[in-house]
């Protein structure tokens, strides 16, 4: 069960807590498609957002979701707060809770950014990305969607693919498909993994050609270069040829597997254009789902109260 923060994919409870959640977000995917999709679940409450980093999806998806549980929002764009004249992150934060808020989603370029909120204010925090470190609710919508296609995330093989060293959406991933019982392979250059795989339970390889065949799911990274200190890659167009996924690739998928991909693509890249629109690839299917998963979370956190075990029927929502 879920506590007051949501920082990280250990919070969620293992296997049981992630598939509460899931179970909850059948619920708010049936509200989602209603003529008004939205349920009162939330009034009253006031949710802020804290993004140090750009953002389309998940901001977004956030905002929409609290839109729809008819929470209050308040808006705070760094590039034209205080922050630019220097104020620090602690006082920021407070300056914020001070206002009344409820919880506060945060996208900072530092591991730990999150974490260090949460122990100033008493607000709940959750983690909209830290870093390289996590990014707990593209996890969950990322299960959803695999559950949503193929039954269960139990027992599936899933290929992560690319830049892993860079990558939050590939750690919070890592923990929560094999809390769910999924295996996972690493496929990377070396250059791309990070320096030490212990503790990750995990297979890696270099061979993506070899793996495919193998899969349910091939889950492509983006070439975080923003987050590369140095070259990493002899060119883009090695990488490509080697890892991409490209049309000849995508033939080499069992015909029910699935790519995914948690945005933003560069198309010609990690994956070529005609791949990204194939049927198999569910790319806008996770972001059509990170709305319901994400109005699961502010639920759970918000809403629902930490000791809540019984999950509310769509019923009970459109009362609640
Ligand atoms: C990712 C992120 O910012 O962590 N995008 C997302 O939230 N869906 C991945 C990326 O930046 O490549």
């Amino acid at each position: 069960m879920i506590g007051r923060h949501l920082l990280g994919v250990a919070d969620l409870g293992g296997r049981e807590g992630i598939e509460e959640i899931l179970r909850l977000t059948d619920s708010f995917v049936e509200v989602s498609e209603r003529a008004i999709p939205r349920v009162p679940a939330l009034r009253g409450k006031t949710i802020a957002w804290l993004f140090y980093e750009d953002s389309t999806r998940t901001r977004l998806s956030f905002e929409t979701a609290a839109k729809r549980l008819t929470a209050d929002t308040m808006n705070f764009s760094v590039s034209s707060s205080s922050v630019k004249k220097g104020e620090s992150l602690r006082d920021t934060a407070k300056t914020i809770e001070a206002m009344g808020i409820d919880a506060i989603v945060v996208r900072h370029a530092s591991a730990g950014a999150p974490h260090r909120i949460a122990g100033w204010i008493d607000a709940s925090v959750i983690n909209g990305g830290d870093g390289w470190h996590e990014h707990p609710t593209q996890a969950l919508l990322d299960c959803y969607t695999i559950r949503q296609h193929l039954g269960d995330v139990a027992g599936k093989r899933i290929a992560i693919v690319g830049d892993i060293k860079h990558s939050r959406v590939a750690r919070s991933d890592v923990w929560a498909f094999t809390a769910l019982g999924a295996e996972v392979t690493l496929v990377a250059p070396p250059t791309l993994l990070p320096p030490s795989l212990e503790g990750w339970p995990v297979k890696v390889s270099h061979d993506l050609d070899a793996v495919l065949p193998t899969v349910d799911v091939v889950y492509l990274l983006r070439m975080q270069r923003e987050r590369m200190t140095e070259a990493l890659l002899p060119s883009l167009r090695e990488y490509t040829h080697t890892y991409g996924l490209t049309p000849r690739r995508a033939a080499l998928l069992r015909s029910d597997a699935l790519v995914m991909h948690p945005g933003p693509m560069n198309r010609g890249v990690e994956i070529s254009a005609a791949v990204a629109d194939l049927p198999r690839s569910v790319i806008l299917d996770q972001v059509r789902n990170g709305v319901a998963v994400r109005m699961a979370v502010l639920y759970l956190l918000l809403g629902a109260g930490a000791d809540r075990i019984i999950l509310p029927e769509a019923e009970e929502l459109s009362r609640a």
